[in-house]
């Protein structure tokens, strides 16, 4: 693989066979003055290059990349496979997916087509195979990129045959399957494979995520899943052929359920995802996802997609403020961002994206404010050169994401409606967002080894080897922080018996003999050992000690007194457990200490309303600060005489910066 980009890659989506030809030589004008240096193309135009079963049409795609080749752009080549064409649905009707609800569909959409379609396989590696035939040895093609956000799923006679198949080897006998879903329960035991049906509202699935068989519907994503990345696979194979030393990747979309992106990310070369925060989205979700995406491959990534102002699709398309793109922009490059790409070039002229931002809108110029943001990042991002690219951040700080676990969480019929995995993990890294620890998204089998505190929230189902490696890491002096509904299923979502949290009870030092629920109007509190007392709610776990020392205990209820926060001293190390949902002061009050414990430090020792990313580069640090603030905001001391990179001043302890200021500082180190 070829080392990385050689320069901050500065585009996105281009789409110019929308557009008459005359067009295509005024974008080329245009994106020049916003310091365009690349575009990606043919996401979407199966039905173009391949206009008929025996037909393949690449004179226009070859057009727009010898024009972009002639204006000396990095070239991003997409393989069009995320939405069949007509033709090959009327006369393969197998290749359209069939729905949770039984519905084979008809044509419509795009990722529409059943991963395990022979008919699909077929054409999609060799489409692939063709592009990577007539483009693969361009060296203007820097990136291919695969398909497009990989999602959804299909519940088909074929997909229903190789889900027998995936079973088969993952489980062998049939008497595996019945034990590892405990089939017995409803008599649902079944003696041939041909027994097993997909879990949609037909088989055992039930509408609103819900399932009566756990162990089968997580099976089931699992499948999925592995189908799609399949699917990436044959398409990279045939890539590989023709380019070898050429990234692959497809756009990811964060905290998105479907797919096993830790597993997908051991197939893709760099990972990429596109970022959507909606107007009320905090900064710190949004950083969560970029540190979760650098996670995937714990490596710097793209970013493959994000608007330059308006959505189309969101409940409020609210316009980007001033400035606003920018700070979000280096948001990106701060979490490990190498590329700042966009959806789109140019604003389509109809269909469900005309509403949707480009840096051409509809009124065909470059006389607007977005043109003119855009244009000033695409400057200031030239004029940084390499200095970024490759740099990796520093973090302390890991939080287990494990998509098995998201499933299996909210497949769960109780405790509370509420569980949702993404918002229980968030609470965690806001905390440290917060205090700017380096936080690194992990997963579940990390080397834990590498950060001074985990915290593993939900951890609900405990995959074989987890417990080994979480004691071993804690017996050497690592801090590990768990939560209420952890430790209680295995990886076939059957409970641990003999007591929660099951593998992790010793670790833990403490018994969790249940769970209360608590209604959204209902509350309780944590009353720690100096007197400080802090609201819970959601679930408030009713806990033995069992070697572990409470900090606090609950205020109210039958269960007053209690243990709610404990802490056990394991070899080394340290296990906080937290038995509840704390407001947002008693979580901060318990990670401080646990952080306290790990002598884990936030990036700069002040407190400050700035957000504070670090990344290494060879003989450097630097340091992003971003007010995403509504006031001003001054700059710590402690960063005090650092140039920055961006003006080429150096920075002034005090001085205020505004809201969506940025800053990226350069310290020297020794060596
Ligand atoms: C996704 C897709 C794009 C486009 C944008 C719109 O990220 O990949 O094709 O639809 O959404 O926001
Ligand atoms: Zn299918």
């Amino acid at each position: 693989m070829k080392a990385g980009f050689q320069r901050i890659l500065y585009g996105g989506d281009y789409n110019p066979n929308q557009w008459p030809r005359e067009v295509w030589e005024e974008d080329m004008r245009y994106f020049k003055n916003a310091h365009i240096n690349s575009a990606t193309v043919n996401v979407f135009s199966w039905a173009k290059i391949q206009p008929a079963e025996e037909i393949y049409d690449f004179s226009e795609l070859d057009d727009i990349v010898e024009m972009l080749d002639r204006e000396n752009y990095d070239i991003v080549m997409a393989t069009s496979t995320a939405a069949v064409p007509a033709w090959m649905v009327k006369r393969y009707p197998e290749v359209m997916r069939t729905d949770f609800e039984g519905r084979q569909h008809r044509f419509g959409g795009r990722h529409n087509a059943c991963p395990n379609s022979p008919v699909y396989q077929k054409y999609m590696a060799r489409l692939a195979e063709k592009l990577a035939e007539r483009y693969g040895s361009n060296p203007r093609v820097t990136c291919w990129h695969v398909n497009n956000e990989y999602g959804g799923e299909c519940y088909c006679e074929n997909c229903a045959r190789a889900f027998r198949v995936w079973l088969r080897r993952k489980y062998r006998t049939v008497e595996a399957v019945n034990e590892a879903w405990n089939m017995e329960f409803w008599g649902h035991t079944i003696y041939d494979w041909d027994e097993i049906v997909p879990p949609n509202l037909l088989g055992d699935g039930r509408s609103g995520d819900q399932t009566s068989f756990a162990g089968l519907s997580i099976d089931y994503r699992r499948f999925m899943s592995d189908s799609l990345l399949e699917n990436f696979k044959a398409e990279k194979e045939q890539i590989r052929k023709y380019a070898p030393d050429t990234p692959v990747t497809t756009n990811l979309m964060g905290t998105f359920k479907g797919l096993d992106y830790f597993k997908w990310g051991k197939e893709m070369d760099i990972v990429s995802w596109d970022n959507y925060p909606s107007y009320n989205t905090p900064w710190s979700r949004v950083a969560m996802c970029h540190d979760l995406m650098r996670g995937i491959k714990d490596a710097p990534f793209m970013l493959m997609e994000q608007t330059p102002s308006q959505q189309n699709w969101q409940a409020y398309n609210s316009l980007k403020r001033p400035g606003q793109l920018r700070a979000q922009s280096y948001q990106t490059i701060a979490h490990g961002g190498d590329t700042i790409q966009y959806f789109q070039l140019r604003r389509s002229k109809g269909a469900c994206e005309k509403f949707h931002g480009a840096v051409i809108a509809h009124v065909g110029n470059d006389n607007t404010r977005v043109f003119r943001e855009v244009a000033r990042l695409g400057a200031e991002l030239e004029a940084l050169g390499t200095q970024t690219i490759g740099s990796r951040n520093e973090t302390q700080v890991g939080i287990v994401f494990d998509w098995d676990n998201y499933w299996g969480l909210e497949y769960t019929s109780g405790p509370s409606m509420d569980l949702k995995y993404v918002e229980q993990i968030e609470r965690y890294y806001r905390f440290f967002y917060e205090k700017n620890f380096g936080v690194s998204m992990i997963p579940a089998d990390a080397d834990f080894s590498k950060y001074k505190i985990v915290a593993a929230p939900v951890l609900y189902m405990v995959k074989e080897g987890m417990k080994e490696a979480l004691e071993q890491y804690v017996s050497q002096g690592g801090v590990l922080v768990l939560t209420y509904m952890s430790g209680i299923v295995d990886s076939s979502d059957n409970a641990y018996l003999g007591g929660y949290p099951g593998p992790l009870r010793s670790l833990a030092g403490v018994w969790v003999e249940e769970t209360d629920a608590l209604a959204p109007e209902q509350s309780n509190e944590a009353v720690f050992a100096d007197g400080t007392t802090v609201s819970c709610d959601f679930l408030c776990d009713l806990m033995h000690l069992e070697g572990a020392e409470a900090l606090a205990g609950y205020g109210s209820d039958f269960y007053a007194g209690m243990p709610v926060v404990t802490k056990n001293a394991f070899g080394k190390g340290r296990v906080y457990y937290v038995g509840s949902r704390l407001e947002e002061s008693g979580l901060a009050k318990v990670l401080s200490m646990a952080a306290g414990d790990a002598g884990a430090a936030p990036v700069i020792p002040e407190q400050t309303g700035l957000e504070v990313t670090v990344r290494r580069a060879k003989d450097c640090l630097l340091y992003f600060v971003i007010n995403f603030r509504d006031g001003e905001q001054p700059l710590p001391e402690s960063l005090d005489g650092l140039p920055d990179l961006l003006t080429g001043c150096s920075a002034r302890a005090g001085e205020p910066m505004k809201k969506f200021e940025v800053k990226i500082l350069r310290k020297e180190m020794l060596n």
